[in-house]
């Protein structure tokens, strides 16, 4: 394995503001440790995680100073650690650094092995980059948490935002009719991506809607499980990817509210469910929507636009040079 003095980063040494705190510099060259591949990063995807995360937002969970940015990533494997035997040194792969970890946005990055797959042929490194943490969420939320299917009618709200966009097209993957509900500017967008029908919150927000659905997914956190219940169907299931202390306690609600199912999904980084996506991808029914690029030594203009609320689709960082 090469060993190379210092590797750009992008890290921070304190919370705070983007612009103040975020710096693309010199750190320590990572190795890759049993189970774990490093990765010769070409693109990093940002999300709203990562803000929080630099803004100090996320308490205990995160300890010590420099912290390094970022949780997905697209490029090459550099070098692999012991017992990794699913990748090889020249892979072009695809991942979400798991749990609290970080580190995606840099030349360098270290990974478990099993957060990782090999990259969609078909999409470039950017693309790629924009998929792991919110085309997990999306997938593991409409799969595993509302068991999705033919038949079902999907309430989406927050459907043109990272999660959304591809929310959209693997419920339609998997044969639910989309009632997707964004801004009325964002109409024509979701409706390209497969969304069947629009309620634009700016008119009503979906809680306030004379409507039942068979499954609700809340991306955006306008639909807590309290307020969406009365737009739920009988029998009827329902997701949301915010974890506030009321949708963690929300598993209880499928015990108090007979008949409804609530869930928190909070995402988990794995191969299996990265390759059926990459898959999906390659096969033509996936689309990576990246709204905006920068280099990654200007990360503190994408944060803020990630910090706005209304990015389409995804952000990602290119690695400068690579
Ligand atoms: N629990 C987990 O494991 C997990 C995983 C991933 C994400 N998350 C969380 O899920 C949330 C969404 O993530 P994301 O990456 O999709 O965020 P995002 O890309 O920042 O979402 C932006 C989208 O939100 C929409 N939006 C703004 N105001 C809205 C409103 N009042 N009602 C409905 N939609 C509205 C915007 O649409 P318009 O421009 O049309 O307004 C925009 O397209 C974040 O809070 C994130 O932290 C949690």
């Amino acid at each position: 394995m090469l060993h190379y003095a210092v590797v750009k980063a992008l890290r921070y040494h304190r919370f705070g503001p983007a612009a103040e705190v975020l710096r693309w510099e010199d750190a320590p060259d990572p190795r890759p440790r049993r189970g774990e591949i490093r990765v010769r990063v070409h693109a990093a995807g940002v999300n709203p995680k990562d803000v929080l995360t630099r803004k100090g937002k996320l308490g205990p969970l995160v300890r010590g100073f420099p912290q390094r940015s970022g949780q997905d990533l697209a490029g090459v494997v550099d070098a692999v650690g012991p017992r990794v035997k699913s990748l090889r040194v020249g892979e072009p792969v695809f991942g979400m650094i798991g749990g609290m970890g970080s580190g995606a946005v840099a030349e360098l990055a270290v990974i478990r092995a099993d957060h990782a797959a090999l990259a969609p042929r078909s999409a470039s490194m950017v693309e790629a980059a924009a998929v792991p943490l919110a085309g997990m969420t999306a997938l593991q939320a409409l799969r595993d948490h509302l068991r999705l299917g033919p038949g079902d009618t999907l309430a989406l709200n927050g459907a043109s935002g990272g999660v959304g966009v591809f929310a959209i097209q693997i419920a339609k993957i998997l044969g639910a009719r989309v009632v997707a509900v964004c801004s009325a500017r964002n109409e024509d967008f979701v409706r390209e991506l497969g969304a069947d029908e629009v309620l634009p919150y700016d008119e009503a927000p979906l809680v306030e809607r004379d409507r039942r659905f068979d499954a609700v997914f809340d991306t955006f956190g306008t639909a807590p499980f309290a307020k969406a219940r009365r737009v739920i169907a009988p029998g009827g299931r329902y997701v949301t990817a915010i974890p506030r202390p009321d949708s963690l306690a929300r598993g209880l609600a499928s015990r108090v509210v007979p008949g409804l199912e609530a869930h928190l999904v909070l995402v988990q980084s794995r191969t299996r469910d990265l390759t059926l996506l990459g898959q999906w991808i390659d096969d033509g029914k996936l689309r990576c929507v990246v709204d905006r690029v920068w280099p990654a030594d200007q990360a503190a203009q994408a944060h803020e636009h990630v910090e706005t609320r209304r990015a389409r689709g995804k952000v990602v960082l290119e690695i400068p040079g690579a």
